[in-house]
């Protein structure tokens, strides 16, 4: 899969010559400077002197304040040890390929010396073969392998295979595999016509590099040698963006399409039906209608935003489209699954599922950005989703990848997007004091090129300045939509905002000091913003966690479940906490108050079930106000909602089939 990259223009290999000095120089420099906000702004020779003080806020406005986690505090240390790299195999490669820039062409090779190893030093005659993957028109899937078509070394791919499967065989019987392999191809497309002519204003590149279920606090915890690449020139992080919703899809839904579901529903579409998510208005449309190509691949078929119980799309949606493809391999190549993990696909024959996805978006940036617009994003679900330190033993993969980006030259072209949904949803993190956080967080940075950095030096302000601002998904949206406008022509289409938040802007102005999270698009449940106060060893706190599960119950008789889930009884309450004010300090004695929000995270007696709430409750007539649907499930449902397929009452449903005893 590796895709040796030759750079067509000796003045490419000069830019990414200079580009990786400055960085190394400044990856050299940076490593022992503190990240603390005063830091960076005092004299390089008090930064030397001084002892760096400690971060203690991600935001700290008038109406914000987010407070920063030591990632490497004494209670995760307890539970936290960077992990090992599992490997797929140890085997060199027999085939490989190769991009030839002249040809723009892919190129086959094989390897005498490994096949003599395969062979166990033997003269024995083999040959190699591949089997094209087509794609299915009009489906989410790929057509049968065609027929073998032996090859030998230096094969010129042809330009219509986008797929294939090799393998090659000792020639004699009984037939022996050596080694059997995939890849997947990002085809060259020449420039079309109206394009070659100048443009009005450049039209910068996206590439939305994303990881599942990642958030800030975690990241600078697995992935350290990931966060300080991330620490170098033209990359902003948003440390105050915040989730809008629970899991992956509203929260990509937000990003890509400016919608939370239940507005989608009431003006555009019901996602959960056939053929909604092809006519739903996503980023990804107003970047091709902007002439921009575009592509689109994630891993792990049964996971995927728009698939999980999702109907997935009905046509295909993007210029370059890798969920075909990713079903060939789940199903044509060996899966090998973590023992302690085997929900997730994690090898797809000789390589880690993301190691395709990540290269099939290296592949687009590689044959298009130097060229012409792109917009692609590029997800991996697999490694991070069901164990927050597996991350650990990726970041070098990970690392590797931004530097092959930067090694292309793709970074002197590109703004990049690099991204998580959410943080950490269930298990062992979320159990900590810092669980809520880790949750809410997901690791949000945007790189800008050094030429948009020299265009547009007032985006680039605000964007710096935004980093310590209260930001969100619907924020994201608009800065994608504005990304379009900058290269469009000054009369072109003023481009619909957020629909689901009309106080949500571009990030490339200045969000408002006193921002809240409602004028973010922020539900009360997912904000981060306010202090709560733990109330300890309480059991008045009881009647609070009854009366919610009061509010779920009731929601399933009003969804008309009750014949399907069983009503919920309150089994203990984990945690209770009570929002103060942002002038309450944390010794202060918590005031009686009749009326107060309250987030609690309860067991049910059904299953084991762990839920967290945000609620306004009244102590005296002992009555909590909560909209059900904006509770969060902390475990994992997949066992215990079988009975039913919509999507959101899922999470709260134990199906009476479901039951353990
Ligand atoms: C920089 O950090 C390294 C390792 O973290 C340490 O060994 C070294 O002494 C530090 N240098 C300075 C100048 O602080
Ligand atoms: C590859 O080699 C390492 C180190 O010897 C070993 O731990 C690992 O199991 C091997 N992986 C495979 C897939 O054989
Ligand atoms: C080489 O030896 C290994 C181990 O004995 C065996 O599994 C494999 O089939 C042999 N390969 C060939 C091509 O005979
Ligand atoms: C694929 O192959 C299977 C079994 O050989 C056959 O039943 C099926 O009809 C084929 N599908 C297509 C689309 O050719
Ligand atoms: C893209 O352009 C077509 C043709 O002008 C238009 O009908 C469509 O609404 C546009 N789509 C978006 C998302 O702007
Ligand atoms: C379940 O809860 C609903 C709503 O509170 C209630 O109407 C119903 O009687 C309960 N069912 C049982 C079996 O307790
Ligand atoms: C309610 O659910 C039951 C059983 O699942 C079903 O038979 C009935 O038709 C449903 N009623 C409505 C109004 O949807
Ligand atoms: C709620 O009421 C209980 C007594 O019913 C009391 O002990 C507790 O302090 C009250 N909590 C608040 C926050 O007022």
């Amino acid at each position: 899969m590796e895709t040796r990259f030759r750079a067509s223009h000796p003045l490419y290999k000069i830019l990414g010559l200079c580009c990786f000095v400055v960085t190394v120089v400044f990856l050299l420099q940076r490593s022992n400077i503190s990240l603390e906000l005063g830091e960076l702004q005092s004299s390089p020779r008090s930064r030397i002197l001084a002892k760096p003080k400690p971060q203690l806020y991600y935001v700290k406005t008038p109406k914000c304040q987010i407070p920063y986690v030591d990632p490497f505090n004494a209670e995760v240390m307890e539970i936290y040890k960077p992990q090992v790299l599992v490997t797929c195999s140890n085997e060199s490669d027999l085939v490989s390929t190769e991009y030839n820039e002249k040809l723009k062409r892919h190129i086959l090779h094989i390897d005498d010396e490994v096949a003599l190893q395969l062979l166990n030093f033997t003269e024995a005659e083999y040959n190699c073969f591949y089997r094209e993957i087509k794609y299915r028109s009009q489906a989410d899937t790929y057509d049968n392998l065609s027929a073998k078509k032996y090859f030998t070394d230096g094969y010129v791919v042809p330009q219509h295979v986008e797929g294939m499967v090799v393998e090659c065989q000792t020639a004699e019987d009984p037939k022996v595999v050596l080694q059997k392999d995939a890849f997947v191809f990002v085809q060259h497309q020449p420039l079309p016509k109206d394009l070659q002519k100048p443009r009005a204003a450049r039209k910068p590149s996206v590439i939305m590099y994303g990881i599942d279920s990642l958030s800030r606090i975690n990241l600078r915890r697995t992935m350290p040698k990931v966060f300080s690449f991330l620490q170098g020139a033209g990359w902003y992080e948003m440390q105050g963006y915040n989730k809008v919703a629970d899991n992956s899809f509203p929260n990509i839904l937000a990003i890509l399409s400016g919608y939370s579901e239940r507005t989608a529903r009431e003006q555009v579409c019901d996602t959960n039906k056939a053929g909604c998510l092809d006519e739903m208005p996503m980023m990804w449309k107003y970047f091709k209608n902007a002439s921009y190509l575009t592509g689109y691949a994630e891993d792990e078929s049964n996971s995927n935003h728009f698939s999980y119980l999702k109907p997935g799309f009905t046509r295909k949606p993007m210029d370059f489209y890798f969920r075909p493809m990713l079903r060939a391999l789940e199903s044509e190549l060996d899966v090998y699954r973590l023992p302690e993990h085997d929900y997730m696909r994690y090898c797809l024959g000789r390589r880690m599922a993301n190691r395709y996805i990540y290269d099939y978006g290296r592949q687009f940036a590689q044959r298009f950005v130097h060229e012409r617009p792109i917009w692609g994003m590029f997800w991996s679900n697999h490694f991070s989703h069901d164990d927050p330190f597996m991350p650990s033993a990726m970041q070098d993969k990970v690392l590797g990848d931004l530097l092959d980006f930067h090694a292309d030259g793709a970074f002197e072209e590109m703004i990049m997007i690099f991204f998580a949904d959410h943080g950490t949803r269930f298990g062992k993190l979320t159990r900590l004091q810092e669980g809520f956080l880790e949750e809410r967080l997901p690791m949000m940075f945007i790189y800008l090129p050094p030429w948009f950095r020299e265009t547009y030096p007032t985006y680039v302000q605000a964007l710096e300045l935004n980093q310590h601002r209260l930001s969100s998904n619907f924020d994201l949206h608009n800065t994608l939509k504005h990304i379009v406008e900058i290269g469009g022509t000054p009369d072109g289409p003023v481009l619909p905002k957020s629909f689901d938040c009309p106080t949500c802007q571009s990030l490339f102005y200045p969000l408002p000091v006193d921002r809240t999270c409602s004028q973010a698009g922020i539900a009360e449940h997912w904000c981060t913003c306010d202090p709560y106060k733990k109330i300890m060893g309480q059991t008045w706190t009881n009647t609070i966690a009854e009366s919610v599960i009061d509010r779920m119950n009731e929601y399933f008789v009003h969804k008309n479940l009750s014949q399907l889930c069983s009503n919920l009884t309150l089994n203990y309450v984990h945690k209770t906490e009570m929002k103060t004010g942002l002038d309450v300090q944390w010794y202060d004695e918590l005031k009686q108050v009749e009326t107060a929000v309250y987030r609690i995270k309860f067991k049910v007696a059904e299953n084991s079930a762990d839920f967290q709430a945000t609620v306004v409750y009244n102590n005296v007539t002992q009555n909590a106000d909560v909209d059900v649907e904006k509770i969060s499930r902390t475990n994992t449902y997949k066992e215990d909602s079988t009975c039913i397929e919509d999507k959101l009452a899922k999470l709260y449903c134990i199906c009476f089939s479901d039951l353990k005893s």
